[in-house]
C-alpha cells in the first residue's frame, strides 16, 4: 500500500476507500494470498473459551472465521476485499459451517452500529490505514460487557515487517495501542509473542507479534 501518496493528496477519498482498492488488487493478483490455516495466536487465545458470538475484522480469505465457526462460534467476518470474502464464503461452505458465518465488506463502523456487540472481537494482522490505535478504539466499542478483545499485529521489531516499508509504518507495540483503553473498564494484557515457521524456500522465519488481549468488565 502507498499510504504516503494518499497522505499527500488534498482532495483524496477516505483512507478506507484507498485501502479497499489496494487490497482488492492484491487479492486479484493471486488465487490465494494466505495459507487457509488459522493464525496460531488466535487458536492459542480462543481454543479454551466457550463459543458465543464473534466479530472478526480483516478476515481476508476467512481461515480464522471458518476455524472459529468450527469451534461453535457464530461469526461475523468483515473485510475490505470482495474477492477475499468470496473465497472465505467458499471455504465456509466447503467446511460445512456457512450457517455459522456471515461475511461482509460493509464499512466497519456501520457493521458495528447495526450488529454489535459481540462476546469476542478479534483482528489478526489487519494493519488498517487508520492505524492500530484507531483499530483498538473502534473494536473496543464492539465488545459486549464481559467480552474479550484480541488484536494481533506485527511488532516493529519483527524482521519481516522491518523489511517492508508499509508494514514497518503500520507495525505497533501492544502496550501503545492499548493506551486507548480505559483501565477502569478493561483488564489488559499486552505482550510480544515470538514463533518460528518454515517459509517456502525451506528457510525459517521468525515472527514477533504484538498481542493485545483485553477483557471488558
Ligand atoms: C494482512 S491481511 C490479514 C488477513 C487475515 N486476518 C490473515 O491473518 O490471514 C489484512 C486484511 O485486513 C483487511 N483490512 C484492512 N483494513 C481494513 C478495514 N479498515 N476494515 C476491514 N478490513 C480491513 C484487508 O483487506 C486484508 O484482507
Amino acid at each position: 500500500m502507498t499510504h504516503t501518496a494518499h497522505s499527500h493528496s488534498h482532495d483524496a477519498e477516505p483512507m478506507t476507500d484507498f485501502s479497499r482498492a489496494s487490497w482488492e488488487a492484491k487479492y486479484r493478483e493471486r488465487e490465494a494470498l494466505w495459507s487457509g490455516q488459522p493464525n496460531a495466536p488466535l487458536v492459542d487465545e480462543v481454543e479454551n473459551l466457550a463459543p458465543a458470538s464473534a466479530l472478526e475484522v480483516g478476515c481476508g480469505e476467512g481461515a480464522d472465521a471458518v476455524w472459529l465457526a468450527t469451534q461453535g462460534w457464530q461469526v461475523t467476518g468483515v473485510d475490505l476485499s470482495a474477492t477475499a470474502l468470496a473465497r472465505a464464503q467458499v471455504h465456509a461452505e466447503a467446511s460445512g459451517v456457512s450457517s455459522h458465518v456471515t461475511f461482509t465488506d460493509r464499512e466497519l463502523s456501520a457493521v458495528i452500529a447495526d450488529h454489535g456487540p459481540w462476546e469476542l472481537v478479534t483482528s489478526m494482522y489487519t494493519h488498517p490505514g487508520e492505524g492500530g490505535r484507531w483499530l483498538v478504539e473502534t473494536l473496543a466499542a464492539a465488545v459486549a460487557p464481559g467480552g474479550r478483545l484480541l488484536v494481533v499485529g506485527h511488532h516493529p521489531t519483527d524482521p519481516h515487517a522491518a523489511e517492508h516499508p508499509d508494514l514497518a509504518r503500520s507495525a505497533f507495540a501492544a502496550e501503545d495501542v492499548a493506551d486507548v483503553l480505559d483501565r477502569s473498564e478493561w483488564e489488559v494484557s499486552a505482550s510480544i509473542r515470538e514463533r518460528v515457521t518454515m517459509v517456502e524456500a525451506g528457510h525459517e522465519r521468525l515472527w514477533r507479534d504484538a498481542v493485545l488481549v483485553a477483557r471488558r468488565h
